[in-house]
Order: structure tokens, then sequence, then C-alpha cells
């Protein structure tokens, strides 16, 4: 069993079994011509629950062969040019190399003890960040499992700096479009049911700051206390990004902690075309960044930024075992003193490589790309009779819902939209997401894959429409019969 152990005797079967594998997904990348089989989870689960885990097979090739049947085969392809639905990227290739890497090694990065250079990297990318951001030299962060763990890190530190000890008058305002991780985290964070105020959007989904100011006033007025303020620079849906300049304004007006949630819109730190719709970030208090999101990185890669580093103070402990107080004097750098994890990733790594290798404009370029070809989309959309599109993209997604000419009642076409996602994700043939907009259902295409063309998005406007008309075709047989 020893021979399986990674290390210096067994560098060679290392060598081997990783390339077997490698080659494998290469393989499997070339000929992927659709984003999904469409298996079911009734046809996929019998060939997991017949597999014994008390029973090794002891070689890879058998072990390659199995996870062919289990997942390979019928996993959800993000590099293919059809895989239209959430927020999931195609990877850069060095950033996968940073995973082999990092996995290998395997450093923990909560501890200088446990990864020395891993954590001058890991601070180098938060610095480098923190500067594209605008932030002064007193800014810091680190790095997260995903932008929900960031927000969630980030509005830790706002509750820490407010202006009470009565968890139940703090307030937290957040568009009616912001991420759902902002009402978890204020449960996660003991806050009251009321606590998240959800303020209005103005039509292109991005926050309308008189709401806000409104909202702020009369938390004032009630004597409750304003905990924070998220802007989001990139909602989940319509990648819209709230006025951040006017909110940073009311945030300090009314004493409020900014966070940014940058999840989706942090592509925009290294565009070469489109950075000014961020203007407004550098003085947030504290930003969200998914760079498994808009940097082409793989899961999991995000980071919380703050512009003051002594805000991080609120998620340090000492432990004797692990990170004692005398090291800050030390001056050990121990990253676990700014986190809520222990044992950590080193998920910097890809980033770095990814910055050595292509540099940042090579990341920023292919961000740009997709937000290209959105607004290509937009304008196929828009000149679509079949479609309603709801706004003009700011960022990479577009929100329409096929209307067909003869059905007036919209409850019918909600059922045609859901069917034809339906029917679309059966099919493998592409898949696209779907959301709610004023109650009704509408399809959503999250464009992150620069080698998805604008004839892809028509091809798939296509499918839609057909089996949207499948749909309706059927429910009029019903009727009739
Ligand atoms: C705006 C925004 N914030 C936060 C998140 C949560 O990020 P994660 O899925 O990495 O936890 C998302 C996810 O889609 C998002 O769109």
């Amino acid at each position: 069993m020893r021979s399986h152990l990674l290390n210096d005797t067994t560098a060679e079967r290392y060598r081997r079994t990783v390339t077997e594998g490698v080659e494998r997904v290469a393989a499997k990348l070339a000929t992927t011509d659709r984003p999904f089989t469409g298996v079911t989870v009734d046809a996929l689960s019998p060939s997991i629950e017949r597999i014994d885990l008390d029973k090794p097979l002891h070689d890879t090739a058998a072990v390659l062969d199995e996870l062919e049947d289990v997942y390979l085969r019928d996993a959800i392809y993000f590099h293919h040019p059809r895989y239209l639905a959430h927020l999931n990227c195609p990877v850069v290739i060095p950033a996968v190399l940073g995973e082999a890497v990092l996995s290998a090694v395997n450093s923990s990065l909560d501890t200088w003890d446990q990864s020395a250079g891993g954590t001058l990297i890991e601070r180098k990318l938060i610095d480098w960040t923190n500067e594209r951001i605008g932030f002064g030299p007193s800014a810091d962060g680190v790095f997260t499992s995903g932008g929900s763990q960031s927000n969630l890190q980030a509005l830790l530190l706002a509750r820490e700096e407010a202006k009470t000890d009565s968890a139940a008058k703090l307030r937290i305002f957040a568009s009616d479009v912001s991420h759902f991780s902002v009402k978890k985290s204020a449960k996660l964070l003991g806050l009251g049911p009321d606590a998240v105020v959800s303020v209005p959007v103005d039509g292109n989904k991005r926050m309308q700051t008189v709401a806000l100011a409104r909202e702020l006033e009369r938390c004032e007025n009630e004597g409750l206390v304003p905990m924070a303020v998220v802007a989001t620079a990139g909602t989940t849906d319509f990648g819209s990004i709230d006025p951040l300049p006017e909110i940073a304004e009311l945030c300090s007006q009314f004493g409020a902690w900014m966070h940014v949630d940058a999840a989706y819109g942090c592509g925009l730190l290294v565009s070469l075309k489109r950075r000014e719709l961020l203007d407004g970030i550098e003085r947030a208090d504290s930003v969200t960044v998914d760079y498994h999101k808009s940097f082409f990185q793989p899961v999991s890669s995000s980071a919380v930024l703050v512009r003051d580093e002594s805000t991080l103070r609120h998620a340090t402990y000492h432990a004797e075992y692990l990170n004692p107080r005398r090291m800050v004097t030390e001056r050990i750098p121990n990253q676990v003193d700014k986190s809520l994890q222990t044992t950590r990733r080193f998920d910097a790594l890809k980033l770095w490589m990814t910055l050595r290798t292509m540099g940042a404009d090579g990341i920023g370029q292919l961000f740009d790309e997709v937000c290209d070809l959105a607004e290509e989309g937009w304008k196929l959309l828009a000149g679509d009779p079949r479609y309603d599109v709801v706004v003009e993209p700011q960022l990479s997604t577009l929100v329409y819902r096929y209307i067909p000419e003869a059905v007036t009642d919209p409850a019918e076409i909600d059922r045609a939209n859901l069917y034809a996602r339906k029917a679309l994700f059966a099919s493998g043939d592409a898949v696209v997401a779907g959301t709610k907009v004023g109650g009704r259902h509408y399809l959503k295409f999250t464009l992150l894959n620069p080698e998805t063309t604008a004839d892809d998005i028509a091809a798939v406007l296509d499918l839609i429409a057909g089996h949207a008309e499948q749909y309706l075709g059927e429910s009029l047989d019903r009727i009739a019969s």
C-alpha cells in the first residue's frame, strides 16, 4: 500500500499515474461534441450505486475506465461553447497546471510553517488585486473558497466594526437582485430576520440610490444601525453594476461599511476596455472577487479584500499549537490570522501561474471578448420578435424569454420556457440557465467562453424556439383531445 504514497520513492509512479489520467481527460476534452449527454438522475444513479467501495480495483486504468462510466462521460463540460448556463468559466491551462502542482505539493496556507513560499505568493496576489482595485498601502485580504465565503467574511468584519452591541438593530442594505449569500451571511452572523433590507433596482437592474438613501434615513430615524451596504458589481442574473460612487457617498454619509460584491464583475479589474465600470470600487471597505468566475480559474479561487488591514483582526484567533500570539511580534506571516478557514488550499498558485504565463492583459482580453459577445447576443435577441430580452448587458449575461406570437397567457408562456430549458438540457445540445423576472420565468445565457460565437447563440435560440413550439403544439393537442 505504501507504493501509493507520493514521495521520493514513488515519483516515477506519480508521473505515470497522473499522465494516464491527464491523457484520458485530454482525449475526452478533444472529443466532447456536446456540453452534456443529457443523462438523467435515474439513468446514472445505478452505475454509481452498484460500486462497492470496499472492493478496490487496484489498477489505475481500471479505475479510470470506471470513472468514464460514472463521471467523465456524463459530466457537464464548461469548456464547450454551448455551455451557456451558470457563472462557470472555461479554465486556462496555466491554472490547471497550478492545480496539479498545488495538490501534489499540498501546502496548507494557514501557517508559514506549512507553506513558506506559498504564503508569500498569496500575499503578493492579494497586493496585486488591491492595487488593481485602487486600494492604498494599508489594504490586505485573503483567499477564500468562493464568493459566498468572501461575502460572509466581509459582513463579519462589518458587523464587528458596527457601532452597536445589539445584533437586532443591525441592518444590511443590498439590492433586490443581490446574491443570496448576503441573506445567508446575515443568518450565520446571528442577525435578525429583518436584517437585510432589499433596495429596489432601476430598469437596468442597478440599485436605486434614491431608494437606498431613503432606507438609510429610515434606518437612522428608527434608531437602527446601518451596518453595511452591499453593492453588487455584476449581479448574478443581469451582470448589472450598482452605482458605486453614489453608494460610496451614502456609506460615508451614514457611517455604513461599504462592501462591493464583485464576484462576477472582478474580471473588469483586468479589462482593457471596460475598467471604468468599476470606478468607485476603490472607496469600498471590502471587496469580494471570484477568480473562478471571470479570471478563467478552476474552482475554487476567490478572495476577500479590505481597505484597512486592521479590520481583519476580527477573524484572528491564536492557538498555541498553530499560530501563537508571539509569532505576530516575530513577524511570522500566518495567513490563518486573517481567514475563516484553518487548513486551506493554495488556490492562489493557479492565479500566479496564469499571470506569470499569460499576464493580466491576456485574461482581460478574454473577459472583454465575452462581454463583446454579450453585446452581439443582445442585438440578436433585441431584433428577434420571438424573444423578449430584459436588459442590455454591462457584462456577459442575457436574460430573455420566448414569446410565441399566438399565445397571450403568461402562465402558458412560462410553461413553454420551462419546458424548452428542460428539453434542451435533456438533449445535451446546449445548457442554459433560468431565472424569474417580475414573477415570470425567463431563460439566461451566462457567456464566459470566448469560444462561443454569435452563431452559437443564434443556433441555441432556434433550438429553444423549436422546443417551446413543440410544447405549445402538444399543449394545443391536449386541449383539443
Ligand atoms: C454576485 C455573486 N456573489 C456571490 C456569489 C457566490 O459565489 P460562490 O458561488 O463562489 O460562493 C455569486 C455566485 O454566483 C454571485 O454571482
